[in-house]
């Protein structure tokens, strides 16, 4: 079998729309006509070393990867993977909560493969579509497999936090990379009453659009996407400056520091929004000596395993991390409690109701572009 025999991705693409979908699903037919193969022509796989090894079009299996309900990276830099086709459930879920209306016009955030792109084309028609990623190399590809398989959306290149404002009004906006908030470039360009999907943290949230207001709730399931990239001319690292913690007073905190991240995971992707972090063991024994956390406003905090903690900068890190374990302890709250209030001069996320325990999300403008 090779990647061209039409008839086995016809019948591995059909089974697959017919395992994500529920029956009278308004996405089946389009998960079961577009060709995802011809988006993904090689995909990446880490071995059992944790190697990374390529794919491609005619390896044995590979329609059936292709055509199974997973993630695939496709694209790697430094062996970190900056691109990838979701999986396709996860796509499905958040075409869903876009609820979608013929006529609509659709802006998409991270083209990647294009396939998503495909997807919303084939049920909307290509004019109502404009895509952009920041990376060109993967839009000139993106573009050229959408015009093959016949659709003809607009493709753009460039950091899609600015939105596409030469194509404005949307009235639906999807973004398939992971923001620490709506930039407001998005409610500039969405029409009254609009629905913005966008990964924040490790949730899902859904937003309608009044103006320059916007209000939505996290959706109920998990997910896990890449970071949004500045464009290449402002890339560079943010540089924490755990220098300055060598000035700062120590205390003592009663959380343990192990795994802090990952057991607070989704309510600190929010409390914490844009948040980066690294961890120092010992080189004699391989154990945990400390976590460090840092935010996009140059707030900074480094956390020893045996509880001595160090802060600098306008936000006090571990009191927030410490706050959110005496509100969740280590079991993780529903997503769907927490929701999102987006004005002119601020973002918050909240826990059950506006005025229930928030946390003020960093201003998505304010990170490199
Ligand atoms: C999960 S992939 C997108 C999958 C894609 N929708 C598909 O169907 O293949 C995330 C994409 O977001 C893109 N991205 C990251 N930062 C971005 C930014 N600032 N503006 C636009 N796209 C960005 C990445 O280049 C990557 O292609």
């Amino acid at each position: 079998m090779t990647a061209a025999d039409p008839a086995t991705a016809r019948r591995l693409r059909q089974a697959m729309a017919e395992t994500i979908t529920e029956s009278g699903d308004p996405w089946r037919l389009a998960f079961a006509e577009v060709p995802r193969h011809l988006f993904v022509p090689t995909f990446w796989k880490q071995n059992d070393k944790r190697t990374w090894e390529p794919i491609n079009a005619g390896a044995p299996g590979y329609l059936e990867e292709i055509y199974s309900d997973q993630a695939l990276t496709t694209q790697l830099d430094g062996g970190e993977p900056t691109s990838s086709t979701s999986q396709p459930s996860v796509m499905l879920t958040m075409l869903n909560t876009l609820d979608i209306h013929d006529g609509q016009r659709v802006l998409e955030i991270g083209t990647g493969t294009g396939y998503n792109a495909a997807l919303l084309c084939h049920r909307l028609g290509d004019r109502h579509l404009a895509t952009i990623d920041v990376d060109p190399e993967l839009t000139g590809l993106a573009e050229a497999r959408l015009n093959q398989s016949g659709y003809r959306p607009a493709v753009y290149t460039g950091d899609g936090a600015a939105g596409v404002p030469q194509r404005a009004s949307f009235d639906r906006i999807i973004a398939t990379c992971r923001l620490s908030s709506v930039p407001r470039a998005w409610l500039e360009q969405a029409a009254d009453g609009a629905v913005i999907v966008v990964p924040i943290g490790w949730g899902l949230a859904r937003l309608t659009v009044h103006g320059q207001h916007a209000e939505g709730s996290f959706q109920a399931g998990g997910v896990q996407f890449m970071p949004r990239r500045p464009a290449p001319a402002a890339a560079g690292t943010a540089d924490p400056m755990f220098g300055e913690l060598s000035t700062a007073t120590p205390s003592n905190t009663e959380l343990p520091v192990a795994n802090v991240l990952d057991r607070l995971g989704f309510p600190l992707s929010l409390a914490l929004g844009g948040y980066s972090s690294c961890t120092w063991t010992s080189d004699a024994t391989g154990e945990l000596e400390a976590i460090g956390i840092w935010t996009p406003d140059g707030s900074v905090a480094r956390a020893e395993s045996d509880g001595t903690v160090r802060q600098a900068g306008p936000r006090q890190l571990w009191r927030t991390a410490e706050e959110v374990h005496a509100l969740f302890g280590d079991a993780p709250p529903n997503r769907d409690d927490f929701g999102l209030t987006v004005t002119a001069d601020s973002q918050c996320v909240w826990f059950k109701t506006p005025d229930g325990p928030h946390w003020r999300l960093p201003d998505e403008n304010s990170l490199p572009t």
